[in-house]
């Protein structure tokens, strides 16, 4: 086996074996996956690609290879073991209609032992065993076969096993193989048995040729694709001969962060090291979020309220290591210089800092009050949803949060309860579990609609008294407010903001059409409809233009966006900002109402 120490390393070795198969490198993409409302955080490299998976041409080709920043909340709960993340990095080789099973395969198997030199001896597979979706991976078996992987090594498993995608509710998919390691000290046995933990998968190699339909129907998609995944902690961690990714280099300078500041040792007692590996990749993925392209602040809604959940969870683990100070800061300077090639980290380390800081201190002023009510209410064997929502409402305790600690006593909380307390309270909060709204909206009443409207009208607005180059860097509407984020450098003066709001009523007096269309992305961008810059929109898009027959091009604005919208600005009545101010170095937020 190969040692790689470092991170950088096993990277460069992935990226120059895939380009020397002639493999174009593209660079990761957001976390925040664009028009797909079904998720939060981009989990796997497939996101952004999935245009291309269905057909659409790359500019750089059919081979692809790519080193994708994923968030998965899901397994959140796990972390703590040594294994598990919320963020990881993941390494992917791509075809988009050119090989399929049989170089995909030999490309795994010839990295894995010629490149990182891991023994055939200790490597097993899993392929798809069939339904009546799509037959049984036959064709993989006998590839694995030919490259000396023995029968007994090789296991056929189901589609909760050996399925990928869709990243969201629908979309590609296909069957995939799987690649597992002994990473056991002990002689390797002579069969695979997936249930064993001590098979480590390291590599899954997806066989992207369905799309399955919003009915749950799989149908062959027009091209047959491959897309892989290898987790580079894990990875990594193997080609050291540990087992426990946070012993690797990517993690060693955070854990010695943190024992030097709870001044406990790390790997000493069970609890205070789950703590720490906690710690560790909590900060990690909120630096990440916060650093990420699409600016995105600790909030109650969305990705922002993830955010929230792992910096607070984080806290409270350091109270638990027995931390007095803030800390959250002190391993963020730790976690960016390990991770030179991701610029937008530099780039943003003041607003990762300074959101960082400010969360911590806003927690810390109610977490102490928040514990004792806590153990107040956590008397009997249920705390009640309105418990629940006091605790999140006046403490800020995420509703995990309260569960995590009526769990460690035994308790339950009525989530129920707690869902329709929230509900009652017109909260803009959503939490994974309570499902989703679409286009930052709270509700699709019609009182948001017409503020989303406004919210369009602003933008346009903004753009045109401040500057051509302002774009959305967030939008939140309840039906009592609209609350907008954009980039600018600095303070609007009181004339700038009473021109922007001339402007907006302007346009409402004007009494204009909003239009709704579907066309394809391309025809909606040389259209000049605005787009999130950076922002994967899949091919066919839905465009709301506000038509003005006074303007040159027709219309007063257009935004590609999935709505919904009123159908005319006179519905709107009388537009007002109430509020402006930053929310983070180079970004201001707007917040407006229509009376
Ligand atoms: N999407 C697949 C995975 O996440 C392969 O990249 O495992």
């Amino acid at each position: 086996m190969k040692q790689i120490i470092s991170r950088q390393d096993f990277i460069k070795e992935y990226l120059e074996f895939f380009k020397s198969k002639q493999h174009h490198h593209i660079p990761s993409s957001s976390l925040i996956p664009e028009n797909d409302h079904t998720v939060l955080f981009t989990t796997a490299g497939m996101h952004h690609l999935v245009p291309f998976l269905i057909g659409q041409k790359h500019p750089l080709g059919k081979r692809l290879v790519s080193v994708q920043k994923c968030i998965r909340t899901d397994d959140i709960d796990e972390v703590g073991d040594p294994f598990h993340h919320t963020f990881f990095e993941m390494l992917g080789n791509w075809s988009l209609g050119d090989y399929f099973k049989e170089d995909a395969i030999k490309f795994s198997f010839e990295f894995l032992t010629n490149v990182l030199k891991l023994p055939k001896e200790k490597l097993a597979v899993s392929c798809f065993a069939g339904d009546t979706d799509s037959p049984k991976d036959e064709k993989s078996e006998k590839i694995w076969l030919s490259l000396g992987i023995p029968k007994e090594r090789i296991a056929f498993l189901p589609k909760v096993n050996n399925w990928w995608g869709p990243a969201g509710e629908t979309g590609p998919c296909g069957p995939d193989t799987e690649i597992f390691y002994w990473s056991a000290k002990t002689k390797t046995p002579k069969s695979f048995n997936s249930e064993d933990e001590r098979w480590v998968e390291i590599w899954n190699d997806v066989f992207m040729q369905y799309e399955k339909t919003k009915d749950g129907k799989y149908s062959p998609l027009q091209q047959k694709n491959v897309d892989t995944g290898m987790g580079v902690e894990r990875t990594l961690a193997i080609l050291n001969n540990l087992n426990d990714n946070y012993q690797t280099s990517i993690f060693q300078p955070i854990i010695k962060e943190i024992e030097s500041i709870s001044n406990i040792k790390y790997g000493k007692n069970k609890s205070d090291t789950r703590a720490m590996r906690i710690i560790a990749d909590h900060i990690r993925a909120a630096v990440f979020i916060l650093g990420d392209e699409r600016a995105i602040i600790p909030s109650n809604i969305g990705q922002g309220y993830v955010l929230r959940r792992l910096i607070r969870r984080a806290i409270r683990y350091g109270k638990l290591l027995g931390i007095k100070e803030n800390f959250t800061l002190k391993i963020a300077k730790v976690i960016i210089p390990t991770y030179p090639d991701y610029q937008e980290l530099q780039r943003n380390h003041k607003f990762i800092s300074e959101q960082l800081n400010e969360e911590e201190l806003r927690f810390n002023q109610t977490l102490e009050k928040g514990l004792k009510k806590f153990r107040e209410i956590a008397t009997d064997n249920l705390i009640s949803g309105k418990e629940a929502f006091l605790l999140f409402q006046s403490y800020g305790f995420p509703i995990e949060f309260t569960q995590e600690l009526a769990n460690e006593k035994g308790i339950k909380v009525d989530l129920e309860e707690y869902n329709s307390e929230f509900q009652k309270h017109q909260d803009l909060s959503r939490t994974a579990s309570a499902g989703m709204f679409k286009s930052g909206l709270a509700d699709d009443s019609e009182a948001t609609r017409k503020l989303h409207t406004a919210t369009h009208l602003l933008n346009e607005a903004l753009r045109r008294v401040l500057s051509p180059d302002i774009k959305q860097k967030g939008s939140n509407i309840t039906p009592e407010r609209l609350r907008f984020d954009f980039n600018f450098p600095r303070k609007l003066t009181q004339e700038e903001i009473k021109k922007v709001e001339e402007v907006v009523n302007t346009i409402i007096k004007k009494s204009l059409s909003v239009k709704r269309e579907e066309v394809p992305l391309q025809d909606a961008l040389s259209s000049g409809a605005q787009a999130e810059f950076g922002a994967k929109y899949p091919e066919l898009v839905s465009v709301y233009t506000i038509i003005d027959k006074d303007e040159k091009q027709g219309w007063y604005s257009k935004e590609i966006c999935t709505g919904p919208h009123i159908s005319n600005t006179s519905d709107l009545g009388h537009f007002k900002i109430v509020k402006e101010e930053a929310v983070a170095a180079g970004i201001r937020r707007i917040k407006a109402i229509t009376e």
